[in-house]
């Protein structure tokens, strides 16, 4: 919660999106990026302290690759290597055997997709802009969950798109606030699903419900997957893959090697499309052309995939392992007579702490950066609204994220 004395100096977007443009201040550059991006203040603490050499114990680390977990470099460069590579064929949608390959991975799963309703793109990010251009024009509308990833004030601003939030509610689960869902002059609607940093599955009445809004609409529907090969405890009614479900709405599940093999440097990431064939396949006529403009995906990439899949199931294994390692720990740190609550969570690789609203989350940050030397994300970053949170990520290093706890319980224990 946030006092009035002490507001945080940026929404939780930390995106200031209403601003009217104006040539003076903001020089020849398009209207999309007439946006503000203040400092907040967590980074200009974060900067002090690390300038005074103080060790840092960094609780929002979500690169993969820097956590030190094991990667077999030398398979992952063999992949790499393939001498056919050298040959160039440009593929809108991506090599067949890529995209046969991404559709036996949503099979190791248990969702049935043909390869052609696959297409390859170099991130879920990327995703996101192809999809925003397929379906949205300037001053439309991109309807996404709130509290969720921060990113998506960006992304459909540099579409000339306006993210219009939906609340998510949490009464022991999270539900979508389905008052709060305006289709009016919508370009497409996006679930995250499990989402981030709930870690919360979309369940299926929710999904019904969702899909069936969307198709009345006429409104394409965007599901991000991403973490969904990381499951915690997923609840009975969780869809932990929505590109299985029957859908009456044109619906596109995103995914990439970033998050399900733990790859976010090669850059390869897809859209499956699925939903009623008439809306189909015109999508993906369309889609490629939108993709055949920018052919961004690498060659290289593409032929190793299905190495790159094999390889991936044991750097998803250890980050995994990680993740539920560290959640376990922290569930066991916090004692029954703790201020501070470990939310639930059904999957994904963050935790939300439920601490005392003494002072605003962000101040609490600040303090727990300031004074123990640990740094968390506060809950107003995702839009959280449930009191103050904290946000910390579990991929950290084991012995840094037992500390940094140590460290931020004792914080919140001695209040
Ligand atoms: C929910 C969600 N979707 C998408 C992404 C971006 O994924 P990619 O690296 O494939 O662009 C992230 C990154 O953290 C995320 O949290």
């Amino acid at each position: 919660m946030c006092h009035d004395d002490e507001l945080p100096d940026s929404t939780g977007y930390n995106i200031e999106v209403t601003k009217p443009h104006d040539p003076a201040r903001d020089g020849p550059f398009s209207r999309r990026l007439a946006w503000t991006v203040p400092e907040n203040r967590l980074a200009a603490a974060e900067r002090e302290v690390r300038a005074s050499g103080r060790r840092v114990f960094d609780l929002t680390g979500s690169n993969p690759t820097a956590v030190g977990l094991p990667y077999p470099a030398a398979a992952i460069a063999a992949a790499l290597a393939d001498p056919a590579a050298v040959h160039y064929q440009p593929t809108p949608r991506g090599l067949p055997a890529a995209r046969a390959a991404v559709a036996s991975d949503y099979a190791r799963r248990g969702a049935a997709l043909a390869p052609d309703r696959v297409f390859l793109v170099a991130s879920s990010s990327e995703s996101y802009a192809l999809l925003c251009k397929l379906f949205g024009n300037p001053g439309q509308a991109l309807l996404v969950p709130e509290p969720s990833y921060p990113l998506f004030a960006y992304l459909a601003r540099l579409e000339s798109l306006e993210a219009r939030p939906y609340r998510l509610l949490y009464d022991g689960h999270w539900h979508i606030d389905f008052a709060t869902l305006d289709f009016t002059n919508v370009a497409a609607v996006v679930v995250v699903s499990p989402n981030n940093p709930t870690g919360s599955y979309l369940g299926r009445s929710d999904w019904r419900r969702l899909a069936e809004l969307a198709a009345e609409a006429g409104v394409p529907v965007i599901a991000d997957e991403v973490f969904a090969d990381f499951p915690i405890a997923p609840a009975r009614d969780a869809i932990t893959a929505v590109a299985g479900c029957p859908t009456p709405a044109l619906t596109f599940s995103l995914g990439g090697l970033s998050k399900a093999c733990g790859l976010p440097q090669l850059k390869l990431g897809w859209i499956a499309a699925s939903g009623p064939e008439a809306l189909v396949e015109p999508a993906l006529a369309n889609l490629e052309l939108v993709a055949d403009t920018y052919l961004s995906v690498g060659t290289p990439v593409q032929l190793a995939l299905p190495r790159l899949f094999e390889i991936g199931a044991g750097i998803r294994a250890s980050i995994h392992e990680r993740v539920l390692r560290n959640r376990q720990r922290l569930s066991e740190r916090i004692g029954a007579s703790s201020p501070c609550t470990l939310l639930p969570a059904e999957a994904g690789w963050s935790a939300i702490l439920r601490i005392p609203e003494t002072m605003s989350d962000e101040t609490w940050a600040l303090r727990l950066l300031r004074d123990a030397s640990v740094l968390v994300q506060p809950g107003y970053f995702f839009d959280l609204r449930l009191g103050a949170t904290l946000v910390v990520s579990l991929l950290v290093p084991p012995e840094d994220f037992d500390e940094g706890i140590a460290r931020v319980l004792s914080a919140v224990e001695s209040v």
